[in-house]
């Protein structure tokens, strides 16, 4: 399969999707406190997803046994939920969830904090999150993928920060995963990705560790860890290419409002 072009209904239900999916993130994030089992945050996470009548996309996908990937600290994504892991004041909670409405997905990450967090893990979170809005003054039709990908890991290593390799964003439509893949770091010329078009819909995901970019897998064979075991953050929205500035399905009204479009 090739990289899609959605139409006008397509984009509506993404949409749809894109509203839903920022309200269960913004609600979500709320409820995170120390004392909490992984587990009890995949369980209120599935219930706001299915209160709005959409399906959790990455319920049994590949195997993948929860409906929200909830990495704690060092661990980067895919991290699976459990009840004997128990959040503790000054974490940090990558989550990760993805929503079906009617055939159509959308997915998006936020990296919180539980309770108070140190300087150095709120900086970590907030410059992950400027990174894909780095990347998102490049995500116009008429440029490169690539573009999107440098700006976004110049950003993050200008802080010494490591930007993960070994996960990558992706198109996204009726299907979770499509094409194209998208690094999150700089690709030398004269690689420069696909041309972007109007109505291509993508998933762009920063992962940035405050050390070393090495990653590792745990023998669950979904948790990514770093492997200096440093914190890591996640924040991804699905997009759309349009003729002007890309459109982002996953915020919220607020945060779109809040000034989250200023670097435009
Ligand atoms: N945002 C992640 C991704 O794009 C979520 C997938 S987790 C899985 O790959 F469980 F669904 F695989
Ligand atoms: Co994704």
């Amino acid at each position: 399969m090739s990289v899609t072009i959605k139409n006008e209904g397509e984009i509506e239900l993404m949409r749809e999707a894109g509203r839903i999916l920022a309200s269960v993130h913004q609600n979500l994030g709320r409820e995170i406190k120390p004392g909490m089992s992984t587990l009890d945050v995949d369980r209120l996470g599935e219930e706001m997803i299915r209160s709005y009548g959409c399906e959790p996309s990455f319920k049994n996908y590949c195997g993948y046994p929860a409906s929200i990937c909830v990495s704690v600290n060092e661990e980067v994504v895919h991290g699976i939920p459990r009840a004997d892991h128990i959040l503790q004041e000054g974490d940090i909670v990558s989550l990760d969830a993805g929503v079906i409405y009617k055939g159509y997905h959308s997915d998006a990450a936020r990296t919180v904090g539980v309770g108070e967090i140190s300087r150095e893990a709120q900086w970590l979170i907030e410059r992950t999150r400027l990174s894909f809005f780095q990347g998102m003054k490049k995500a116009v039709a008429g440029n490169h993928l690539f573009d999107i990908s440098g700006a976004i890991g110049d950003f993050a290593e200008s802080f010494g920060y490591g930007v993960v390799r070994d996960l990558v964003g992706h198109g996204i439509g009726s299907n979770l995963h499509e094409e194209p893949e998208i690094p999150n770091f700089r690709i030398r010329w004269p690689h420069r990705g696909i041309k972007l078009r109007p109505g291509m819909t993508l998933a762009v995901e920063p992962m940035i560790n405050m050390g070393s970019p090495e990653v590792l897998w745990l023998d669950d064979e979904w948790t990514v860890v770093t492997e200096d075991l440093s914190l890591s953050a996640h924040y991804e929205n699905t997009i759309l290419i349009t003729d002007g500035k890309p459109e982002i399905l996953s915020l919220t009204e607020d945060e779109k409002q809040a000034g989250f479009l200023e670097l435009f």
